[in-house]
């Protein structure tokens, strides 16, 4: 009998029930699913051929657009030549190559990187540096950790913990000890409809000396912010709040982290936001667009000083005693250094500088239409604010996603009711003005 329904399983292969998916309504997805068959460029194809336009790049990571011919082919090469090499104790040619090209595109003394596979173990990474930092240079009681309200860091432990979601977090005990937020840089009576950074908030970042003056700048280890919060609706930083982050760590001794994840690789027009900003932090988290998406890989950039406080003692011991078994993996490194290469030989950072413009006005052109209480464009990303229908916060964000999805042949991000979008940077202005009309009738739709 056992045997009879394990090769009934077997033999549906479109069994939607065990894989537990997500960030999903599983139950929702189920009962109506939305699967991609196929990619190229700025398209997605769903099974039965139907054609869509990715105003998402995925899930913000596909920066060069989907399944690019360079890429596709020096991920073939590849695996045919070295499947693996171990992460520990051996490497391989490309980790190195790679570990300085990504080096030679992040500003000031950004110079040495660590690999992981996936943004939540770049920041869980960058929080062990952290402390590991200060451990070696015998101010062990810098342990505390400083987040702010509506970041997102991931889903490891240390990056919920300084995350602020609250969705994330609530579920899941005390997470790791000692953790504050800043509050959030977002206030809409003085921000609402600003094309890029807003005017009004620099001064929040003034918050970091309360939180000094309350637990002591002796118990900090480090400061970690998204340039731009992006998983939370697109909230671009107040002009000058993160200079003013960088000049109060710099005062107290505390690092400072970017959680790069998805600004770094042309997002905000510049290989990272730090560039953008003018401000150089002590280390910098990244994944996704690194490899275009196209393989799993993260890293933390880490400045000169915080990598060299730990090559001091005997040679022969290990520095730091963390990593992965898929450290700088031979695909991910390939994939890697296909994608920076397209990046540069098709100019896409500059490309998505010379886009914003025309990408923030058709954001705008979306003011007045019903429900929409904000619009945040920023670099060649953009949140949407939709207002919630009464008593059911989130649901007109998802039939927006759906209508999108099976009727406008369109995919974005629905991040509650805030409708989120950061296209490929190869896309064309033609492409930029179809996305926006899809998404206003979309808008009146779920009206
Ligand atoms: C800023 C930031 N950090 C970390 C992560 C987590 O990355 P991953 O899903 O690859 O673990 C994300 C994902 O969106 C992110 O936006």
């Amino acid at each position: 009998m056992a045997q009879a329904q394990a090769q009934t399983k077997i033999n549906v292969p479109n069994d939607l029930e065990p894989y537990w998916m997500p960030f999903t309504a599983n139950r929702a997805f189920k009962a109506r699913p939305r699967l991609i068959a196929r990619a190229k460029d700025m398209h997605y194809f769903t099974p039965d051929g139907r054609k869509l336009i990715d105003a998402a790049a995925g899930l913000w990571c596909t920066n060069a657009g989907h399944n690019r011919d360079p890429i596709v082919e020096a991920i073939q090469r590849q695996a045919a030549e070295l499947d693996y090499a171990p992460a520990f104790q051996f490497s391989h040619p490309k980790a190195f190559e790679l570990a300085s090209r990504i080096a030679a595109l992040a500003p000031g003394d950004l110079d040495h990187v660590f690999f992981c596979n996936s943004g939540s173990e770049a920041v869980d990474t960058a929080l062990k540096i952290a402390l590991a930092y200060h451990n070696v240079r015998g101010a062990a009681s810098r342990v505390r950790m400083i987040g702010r309200e509506r970041g997102y860091h991931g889903v490891g432990f240390g990056g919920v913990a300084v995350g602020g979601i609250v969705g994330n977090r609530k579920m899941f005990g005390t997470l790791i000890a000692g953790v504050d937020h800043l509050t959030s840089t977002y206030n809409r009576a003085e921000q609402a409809f600003t094309v890029g950074e807003p005017d009004w908030g620099g001064h929040l970042a003034d918050e970091l000396e309360r939180l000094v003056a309350l637990h002591d700048a002796s118990t900090i280890a480090a400061v970690i912010v998204e340039p731009v919060a992006c998983s939370t609706g697109v909230l671009p930083p107040p002009k000058g709040y993160l200079q003013r982050l960088r000049a109060i760590c710099d005062k107290h001794g505390i690092l400072l982290i970017f959680d790069e994840v998805i600004t770094g690789f042309g997002r905000l027009g510049a290989a990272f936001a730090a560039e953008r900003y003018g401000v150089v932090p002590d280390m910098i988290t990244f994944a996704k667009g690194v490899t275009s998406g196209s393989v799993p890989m993260g890293g933390v950039l880490v400045r000169k000083g915080v990598h060299d406080a730990f090559m001091r003692g005997p040679e022969h011991v290990i520095e730091l005693f963390h990593g992965y078994t898929y450290s700088a993996h031979p695909l991910a490194c390939a994939a890697g250094l296909a994608t920076l290469d397209l990046y540069r030989e098709e100019g896409l950072f500059e490309r998505a500088r010379k886009l914003e413009k025309p990408w923030g006005e058709a954001a705008m052109g979306l003011k007045g239409l019903p429900n929409v209480l904000d619009i945040r464009p920023v670099g060649m990303t953009v949140g949407i604010d939709l207002a919630s229908k009464p008593d059911a916060v989130g649901r007109r964000g998802l039939q927006a996603l759906e209508l999108a999805f099976y009727d406008e042949d369109l995919t974005l991000r629905a991040v509650g009711d805030t409708l989120a979008m950061s296209p490929p940077l190869i896309v064309s202005e033609s492409q930029i003005g179809e996305i926006f009309d899809k998404v206003a009738k979309i808008i009146k739709a779920v009206a």
